[in-house]
């Protein structure tokens, strides 16, 4: 058992301004993947405290939803200040919790602009008006739905904690947050934070525990009206069924993906190669929008193949906590062991060209594939690994129908100098995002994030998620003479 102290990791659930233990004192471990030692027993939200959080989330709504814009914005901009005098402490704990290197951690820095901006934007929520009925004046408004869940992956814990709570709380809902259970621990520091910026009991409660249990649990609860989920395609699927064998809650589906980057020969190779490859280096290839699908021209597919394993297999493995590592172990043992085995599978129908199972710890090395047959499960399934597909191609019409061959439809990106060929092949690409000579993880703060196909429903920006947490309800208003 690992002692849990008050100033050191917090490990209970925040519910109703409090923290507290489990109602049936159940914990989970959560273990560093680096060093594979415990790090923290976590408390698992059981119904009884799903049932709670949502009660206290209802009985804050009223209060919350009446405060003016500026006076909710007040928190928020309190919350955005105090997480970055704490930058570097959340690096670390998701570095020892997680695996993911402080050099490469920007969820903070998402969180702070996520909270800043909706600090200020609650004041864009408006309806519209009509005279277009004799007599009558009717109007528009956009009104919270009241209590929200949120069930966020493990990828950037802390970037979602702002992604998800800064736009609901800004529209005046109260919330809900369930982290992942393969990392907790950022979103529990945040809540303490909540607490030191003030913010009235309530308003927000974050629950850990696994999906099956505390997550299904807020997916069917029947006073959630609305829910936003990241994560699996498989999930989404559940929460979907969840919200409609319920209360029909709203749910916005954020879902992965399996993004194609297409080169062709005009593209500057140096710089494509140098993107491409970052795309699944970062969080070591766990991201949904990593261009695991990589089509290049016959014509230019050896030099681009040799600098992308050259930049990609420079990779530094090693301690999260080391400021020279680029790449860390996967985030447990279950992704470790899942991406080993898309890996196996992928090696009965080819070979793999660079790297693979570091057979140390978690690591999974920078892996390419190169000339995988289409239809074979690495071409088709999220893999979330540094495990890259490296294919050609001939024409343009070729390897549009391969990029859009997928039922995954978030990222895709194109990289080459002809500007006739860089808009036909934008049009054409079934993706929520198309990049010209860039590509994931760039994600502009104000442009709309979100999937076309089974990658999800709704989009997600500062400019797009305050929409996603309101209602709209007509007025009638009949005029006396
Ligand atoms: P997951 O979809 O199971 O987990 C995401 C969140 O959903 C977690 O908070 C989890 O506790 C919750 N959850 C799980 N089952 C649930 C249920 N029945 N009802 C309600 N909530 C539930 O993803 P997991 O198992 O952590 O990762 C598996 C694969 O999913 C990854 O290898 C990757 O391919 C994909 N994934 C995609 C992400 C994305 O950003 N789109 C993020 C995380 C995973
Ligand atoms: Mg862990």
């Amino acid at each position: 058992m690992i002692e849990k102290s008050q100033d050191q990791i917090e490990t209970r659930l925040f519910i109703n301004g409090k923290f507290q233990p489990s109602s049936d004192g159940k914990t989970f471990t959560v273990t560093n993947p680096f060093t594979r030692e415990p790090v923290a027993n976590v408390f698992e939200a059981s119904d009884a405290d799903v049932d709670n959080a949502v009660a206290a989330a209802k009985a804050a709504f009223p209060a919350w939803r009446d405060l003016s814009p500026a006076d909710r914005g007040k928190y928020l901009h309190r919350i955005a200040s105090l997480i970055r005098e704490h930058e570097e402490e959340f690096a670390r704990l998701e570095a020892v919790s997680s695996g993911k290197p402080v050099s490469r951690y920007v969820d903070a820095s998402v969180a702070i602009d996520a909270f800043s901006y909706f600090a200020e934007a609650g004041w864009t929520v408006q309806g519209t008006s009509s005279w277009n009925t004799s007599g009558h004046l009717n109007i528009t408004s956009k009104e919270p739905y009241g209590v929200v869940a949120s069930i966020i992956p493990w990828n950037v814990p802390l970037a979602f904690f702002g992604i998800k709570i800064a736009p609901a709380l800004a529209a005046g809902n109260t919330i809900v947050l369930k982290p992942s259970e393969k990392a907790p621990l950022t979103c529990l520091l945040g809540a303490k934070l909540l607490v030191e910026a003030g913010f009235p009991p309530g308003v927000v409660n974050v629950l850990s525990g696994h999906g099956p249990t505390t997550g299904a649990a807020l997916s069917s609860h029947m006073d959630v009206r609305c829910l936003s989920f990241t994560g699996s395609l498989l999930t989404g699927r559940k929460i979907q069924t969840a919200a409609a064998q319920s209360n029909m809650k709203t749910v916005h589906l954020e879902l992965g993906g399996k993004a194609p980057a297409i080169i062709f020969p005009d593209a500057d190779l140096e710089a494509a190669a140098a993107q491409t490859q970052f795309s699944v280096h970062i969080f070591s290839g766990q991201t949904c929008i990593a261009n695991t699908r990589i089509y290049v021209h016959e014509s230019v597919a050896e030099k681009y193949t040799a600098l992308f394993k050259g930049m990609f297999g420079a990779a530094v493995l090693g301690d999260p906590l080391d400021k020279e590592t680029t790449l860390g172990p996967q985030v447990d043992k279950i992704q470790y062991e899942r991406v080993k085995s898309y890996i196996s599978t992928a090696e009965k129908e080819g070979a793999v060209t660079l790297g693979g199972d570091a057979k140390d710890g978690y690591f999974i090395k920078p892996t390419v594939f190169e000339n995988m047959p289409e239809k074979s499960q690495i071409m088709k399934e999220e893999v979330f690994g540094p495990v890259v597909v490296i294919n050609t191609f001939r024409t343009e019409d070729e390897v549009i129908r391969k990029a859009n061959d997928t039922e995954f439809g978030l990222y895709a990106s194109v990289f080459t100098k002809d500007i006739d060929r860089a808009v036909r092949v934008s049009k054409l690409l079934e993706a929520g995002t198309v990049a010209v000579n860039c590509t994931s993880p760039l994600m502009p703060k104000d442009m709309p994030f979100g999937g076309f196909k089974e990658s999800g429903t709704g989009r997600e920006s500062f400019l797009h998620s305050m929409e996603s947490y309101l209602e709209t309800k007509a007025v009638l208003i009949k005029i006396g003479s």
